[in-house]
């Protein structure tokens, strides 16, 4: 990650050029590289390329998150969003964990799973056994079908038999290094299903990735002294109490926990935007895995532990940095190379951090002056004039 300081006290009252200086020499990057942002990073051809049907591109302001500091790095964080107040709102929670030390965060090996359906099998229990059986030829299987990704240090690492009424379903359990992976997974899970569905003594159905990867996740946590908290006309402890309390309503009622999680996503999904990332598979994985034990939880949880306010979140996150639209998009590149990481799982330590912040932001807003003043004048102090949304404009994004 980045060597210099996150924390640029002013940083948004400079003109967008300055701007530009700063984050130069920050990323060690040429006026040519921040050239690429004046396009959106993606021209016609490049869209062209892309997707069918083009006709242009489409944009979104990119902004950075400051004062970040994550497992003890400073780091600028490129976060594409079109929503007033969403930057700067993590940007004062990052500053606020940063009184306690900075995110500290850990993110699981970059495993995606490969879903194989058979049906037609008159004897699931046997034929889960033969599964079983088979692990070392179907594994074997998996690494020829990816010998790079097996040069790499990846490659297929365990089989799941999962019996369901009318179908088997067998999980490859795939270690895609620094890809987000589906490629690589969707490549596996047809080259092995025919050999599959023989053992099984079935048909094979649908082979695909699930976007429920939850061998990938990220744990963040978060400390925040009470002094760090106070508001206009709260003190510290009240802040922390009304974000502890707002988490457990999150945690008691699963339609304040969509809510409390689109918060999240409001800080993960810009960072997963920006790095050129799939955020429908983002999206997918994070909801899924909050409704995992049957009921819809929050994603991230705040208690007072020592006078301090102390956040964890913990969701699955498949992000890549190499592969996908990287290729194609100078733009995502470009906030790669701000960030400076250079593996997948560093990537999804910072992405994680930017969700805790922005959770953070959102609920010590609704626990003082509330969500319209809070975050608009908070968007207010924090910015350039810029066109400010009616509160029923804001209201309606939520
Ligand atoms: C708005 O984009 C996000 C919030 O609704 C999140 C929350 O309520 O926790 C403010």
């Amino acid at each position: 990650m980045s060597q210099v300081s996150s924390r640029i006290p002013g940083f948004y009252n400079l003109p967008i050029e300055e701007r530009r200086r700063i984050l130069r020499l920050a990323a060690d990057l040429s006026q040519d590289d921040l050239r690429a942002l004046d396009g959106g990073g993606l021209d016609t051809e490049g869209a062209d390329r892309l997707v069918e049907n083009a006709v242009g591109v489409y944009a979104l302001p990119l902004g950075i998150g400051l004062n970040f500091k994550v497992n003890g790095h400073d780091v600028l964080v490129p976060m594409a969003v079109e929503e007033p107040s969403v930057i700067a709102a993590a940007s004062n929670a990052a500053r606020m964990v940063r009184e306690g030390g900075g995110f500290t965060a850990e993110a699981d090996d970059a495993v995606m799973t490969a879903q194989i359906e058979i049906v037609g099998v008159e004897d699931p229990a046997a034929a889960k056994a033969r599964l079983e059986a088979a692990t070392d030829e179907l594994l074997a299987l998996a690494h020829a079908t990816l010998p790079r990704l097996t040069d790499r240090g990846g490659g297929a690492r365990a089989l799941e038999v999962r019996t369901l009424p009318e179908r088997i379903i067998l999980h490859v359990h795939i270690d895609c290094r620094d890809a987000m992976g589906a490629n690589l997974v969707n490549t596996v899970a047809e080259a092995l299903a025919d050999r599959v569905a023989g053992i099984a003594g079935g048909r094979s159905g649908l082979r695909i990735l699930t976007n429920l990867c939850d061998r990938r996740c990220v744990r963040v946590g978060a400390r925040v002294p009470e002094r760090a908290l106070a508001a206009e006309g709260f003190d510290g402890a009240a802040v922390r109490e009304g974000i502890v309390a707002a988490s457990r309503f999150a945690e008691d009622d699963p339609y304040r926990a969509a809510t409390h999680n689109k918060g999240i996503m409001n800080g993960v999904d810009a960072v997963v935007i920006a790095t050129g990332n799939d955020w429908r598979g983002v999206e997918a994985g994070a909801h899924a895995f909050a409704a995992a034990d049957g009921r819809y939880r929050p994603l991230a949880t705040w208690r007072a532990e020592g006078g301090d306010l102390v956040g964890r979140l913990e969701m699955p996150l498949a992000v890549g940095t190499v592969g996908g639209t990287l290729h194609a998009h100078a733009g995502a590149r470009l906030a790669l190379r701000l960030l400076g990481v250079t593996d997948a799982r560093a990537l999804a330590t910072v992405v994680g951090s930017a969700g805790l912040a922005s959770n953070l932001a959102a609920l010590r807003a609704l626990a003082t002056e509330g969500i319209q003043r809070g975050h608009m004048s908070l968007h207010r102090r924090s910015s350039q004039p810029v066109p400010v949304l009616e509160p029923a404009a804001q209201g309606g994004r939520t």
